[in-house]
């Protein structure tokens, strides 16, 4: 099938676009309104996008209702320009789409949803206490196309559990954490677990000797 873009609803070219780009990892974001009120969402339209400085993206679109309003997450960031990235484990799966329920404004997801939190180390906002590793962020950029934003975080300060650490790289030790991915708009989801392949990186020496 091939689709035009100028004559497909937006809704259908979401749905193809997030079956497309997949897997992606999935962002639980903690943040807060201006009277300190906790917020938490999962966002996978989500990756890294620099190292020095360390600087994440998320695409959170508007809510789909008339007016066109920001969805929590983006609201609380431009307002008070910090979120906490927590890290979507197997573990926490069925809580974390809890989170994604549009619960009404007074009540909190973090606690409908089972979670509790800890202070972060250098943001306000706290984190996920049962998250085994979070990036705590500031944003650096908001960019508002049609009606998505694409927030850009500059990571301050990044926690993991100690044991999925590999203090070789230091490494974090995938095939324990079991990060999960999300795949489409039907709610599926891929577990990492005894999914690895190991494809090491050819250095083009090694490359050129391989074809001899
Ligand atoms: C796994 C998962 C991933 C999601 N990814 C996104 C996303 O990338 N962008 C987005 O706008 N909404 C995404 N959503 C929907 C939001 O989580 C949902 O709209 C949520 O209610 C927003 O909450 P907030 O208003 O508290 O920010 C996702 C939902 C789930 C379950």
């Amino acid at each position: 099938m091939q689709f035009e873009i100028e004559t497909t609803p937006a809704n259908a070219i979401y749905k193809l676009l997030i079956g497309m780009v997949a897997p992606r990892p999935i962002a639980l974001i903690t943040s807060m309104d201006e009277e300190g009120r906790l917020n938490a969402a999962p966002f996978s339209a989500y990756n890294y996008f620099g190292i020095d400085p360390p600087i994440i993206g998320v695409g959170i679109q508007n809510r789909p209702a008339e007016p066109a309003t920001p969805k929590d997450t983006a609201r609380n960031i431009r307002r008070t320009g910090e979120f906490v990235v927590n890290v979507v484990t197997e573990d926490i799966a069925q809580k974390m789409n809890i989170c994604a329920t549009d619960f009404p404004a007074e009540m909190s997801e973090v606690e409908l949803a089972g979670f509790t939190t800890v202070p972060s180390q250098l943001v306000k906002v706290p984190r996920i206490a049962e998250a085994h590793a979070a990036l705590e962020c500031r944003e650096y950029a908001t960019m508002e196309i049609g009606s998505s934003r694409i927030v850009l975080g500059r990571v301050v300060a990044i926690f993991v559990e100690d044991h999925y650490v590999d203090p070789a790289g230091p490494y974090i030790k995938a095939e324990e954490l079991h990060a999960i991915g999300r795949m489409n708009g039907l709610g599926n989801y891929v577990r990492t677990r005894d999914a690895f392949m190991t494809i090491p990186r050819i250095p083009y020496e090694q490359w050129k000797k391989n074809r001899q």
